[in-house]
């Protein structure tokens, strides 16, 4: 999977993306990443990039030429990516959309500043995403969020591949409770069921507590939840302890 960022700050995606995971899935050639600076399209000898809004108010936003000509470019040398804006504008990012960009080859991640970029580019992207409700001061901390959920999805870039299958999102629930050695740990002990050796009992509590967990911390989940028979026999033996 390729992987294009468009950005004002190229340095700030080195260190991020040359370390443990995605560098290991670089260096096996499961992952590219191809960093566009926008600045080398700006139009004009001080390479702008930015402008007063027209109406007058406070920030600068960022031009649309130079988006669209760094954009051009990569279509040419690379071919057309599925462009996505990076905005607290945009539709939240979550782990459903993490999956659906995973099985695109080439994602193009457009980093916006905060006080915005022009209205028009808009219309020259394929979708524009948010990570969250609060504000970032540019979108390049966006694209690393992005980049991070997605590239553990690509087939491959996980040494384990089963790993993504039984945890948090995958299937609307929180993970289940984890525990290493020691045993004992300031007199906390590891849940006896564990260290019973018996997969069927422990698989059963895994999903209990992925309940049990999900009902307590992040009771909006259960809203989308869909129980199968053995969960709605959990979800009674939960209720009736925390009754
Ligand atoms: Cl994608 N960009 C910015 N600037 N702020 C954000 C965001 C993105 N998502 C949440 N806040």
């Amino acid at each position: 999977m390729i992987f294009t960022i468009l950005t004002l700050f190229p340095p700030m995606f080195s260190s991020p993306l040359g370390e443990s995971l995605i560098k290991k899935a670089r260096d096996k050639g499961l992952l590219e990443f191809n960093i566009v600076n926008i600045r080398d399209f700006a139009h004009d000898i001080h390479r702008t990039c930015d402008d007063a809004p027209f109406g007058g108010g406070a920030g600068m936003v960022m031009k649309a030429e130079p988006i669209r000509d760094a954009m051009e470019h990569v279509d040419k040398v690379r071919g057309r990516p599925r462009y996505v804006l990076l905005t607290p504008l945009g539709r939240r990012f979550d782990q459903e959309l993490a999956s659906r960009f995973s099985r695109i080859d080439h994602l193009a991640l457009v980093c916006g500043r905060y006080e915005g970029v022009d209205e028009r580019i808009l219309g020259l992207v394929d979708e524009e995403v948010s990570i969250g409700d609060y504000v970032l001061s540019g979108g390049e901390a966006a694209a690393l969020v992005v980049i991070d959920a997605v590239a553990r999805l690509v087939p491959g870039v996980l040494g384990n591949e089963a790993s993504p299958v039984d945890e948090s999102f995958r299937d609307g629930l929180l993970e289940y409770p984890q525990y290493t050695r020691p045993r004992d740990f300031l007199g906390m002990e590891v849940p006896e069921v564990l260290l019973s050796g018996n997969h069927e009992e422990i698989r059963r509590w895994r999903r209990k507590e992925s309940i049990r967990r999900t009902i307590l911390r992040r009771p909006d989940l259960m809203e989308r939840f869909q129980p199968t028979k053995e969960d709605a026999l959990l979800i009674r033996e939960l209720m009736e302890e925390l009754e």
